[in-house]
This record gives C-alpha cells, sequence and structure tokens, in this order.
C-alpha cells in the first residue's frame, strides 16, 4: 500500500430474513470487534433483511438483550431490506442462512456480484453446520445465546480473514 494514500473502506454487509435478530447481532459483534483492531476507518459496516416486515424497527429485544448481556449494544440500528444497489456497494456481503443467501444473489445475478456474496459460516471455524439457526420462532434464551457463540467466533474469523487478504494493520490510537 502507497504512503499517504489511504484506500476507501472495505464494506461488509450482514443480511439475515427480518434484520432484527441475526444479522443486527452480527453487525455489532463485528463493529466492535474492528472498532478493538483499531480498524474502525478501514472497515464499513451495516446490515439488512431480505423481508420487509420490520422495516425501520429496532432489533429484537430478546436479541438486544442478549447482545446486552455480551457488552454489545445494538439498540440503536433500525430494520432496513437489502436492495439490489447494496451489491453493488458493498464489498463482502454475508448471508445468515442459504434461503437468504439465494434470495441475496437473485437481487443482481452478474458474475462480479454474485462472487461478493458468501455464507456468513463459510467462515465459522468450526462449522456444524453452515447456517446461523433462525431464533426468532420459539426458540428460548438458549437459542439467541447459540446464536451469539456462532457469530462471535464466526466474525473473529471473517476479521482475520480480511486483516491478512487486505494486509491491514492493527492501528490503535496514541
Ligand atoms: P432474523 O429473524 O432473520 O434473524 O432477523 C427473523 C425475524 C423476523 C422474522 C423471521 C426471522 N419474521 O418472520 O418476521
Amino acid at each position: 500500500m502507497s504512503e499517504g494514500k489511504t484506500p476507501r473502506p472495505i464494506r461488509v454487509m450482514f443480511v439475515c430474513l427480518g434484520n432484527i435478530c441475526r444479522s443486527p447481532l452480527a453487525e455489532g459483534v463485528f463493529r466492535q470487534l474492528v472498532h478493538e483492531a483499531g480498524l474502525s476507518h478501514r472497515i464499513e459496516i451495516d446490515s439488512s433483511g431480505t423481508g420487509r416486515w420490520h422495516v425501520g424497527e429496532p432489533p429484537d429485544k430478546r436479541m438486544r438483550a442478549t447482545a446486552q448481556r455480551h457488552g454489545v449494544s445494538i439498540d440503536h440500528q433500525r430494520g432496513r431490506q437489502i436492495e439490489a444497489d447494496d451489491l453493488e456497494y458493498f464489498d463482502y456481503i454475508l448471508a445468515m442462512d442459504r434461503r437468504n443467501y439465494d434470495t441475496t444473489r437473485r437481487l443482481d445475478d452478474r458474475d462480479a456480484t454474485l462472487s461478493k456474496v458468501h455464507l456468513f459460516r463459510s467462515f465459522d471455524p468450526t462449522p456444524d453446520d453452515l447456517e446461523v439457526p433462525d431464533p426468532y420462532y420459539g426458540r428460548g434464551t438458549e437459542g439467541f445465546e447459540e446464536v451469539y457463540t456462532i457469530v462471535d467466533r464466526t466474525a473473529r474469523r471473517f476479521l482475520a480473514h480480511l486483516i491478512k487478504k487486505h494486509g491491514l494493520q492493527h492501528e490503535h490510537a496514541a
């Protein structure tokens, strides 16, 4: 990387169905990891849902409580629906499950765009499954905690991947 020239931030979007449970948690956890690594100015982060039922709403209160238990606040986030333009704008679009992966890929099927869309858990260091289970219906606190555990370890590995691939330096404020 040439000195004195900062490239534009790498743009990352997490996608689930409602944008009120899994992808808001992934956004919040990843944002915190990126902050701790001193890389907030190098990585831009957002999340969205393929559905539009919860546009404008804060995350589900069970997920907000789960995040809070782990020192992450997602309260300020508001639901939004993914659009075709997001596939143009973002560099990494990480879907929480196959259904959302498929829906996202159908928004823009040009090769250059399709290569940006991944299953989030393809970065999971210990995947027993490639989907983040949907905790919205019929799963108690345990289901939300399980999602946190999966999201946390996968987000850490994804950040390590970005650092390596893009030659990012951990930068701490002096
Ligand atoms: P999420 O969970 O995709 O992790 O945000 C869901 C939230 C809402 C609905 C489904 C899943 N829903 O059907 O409203």
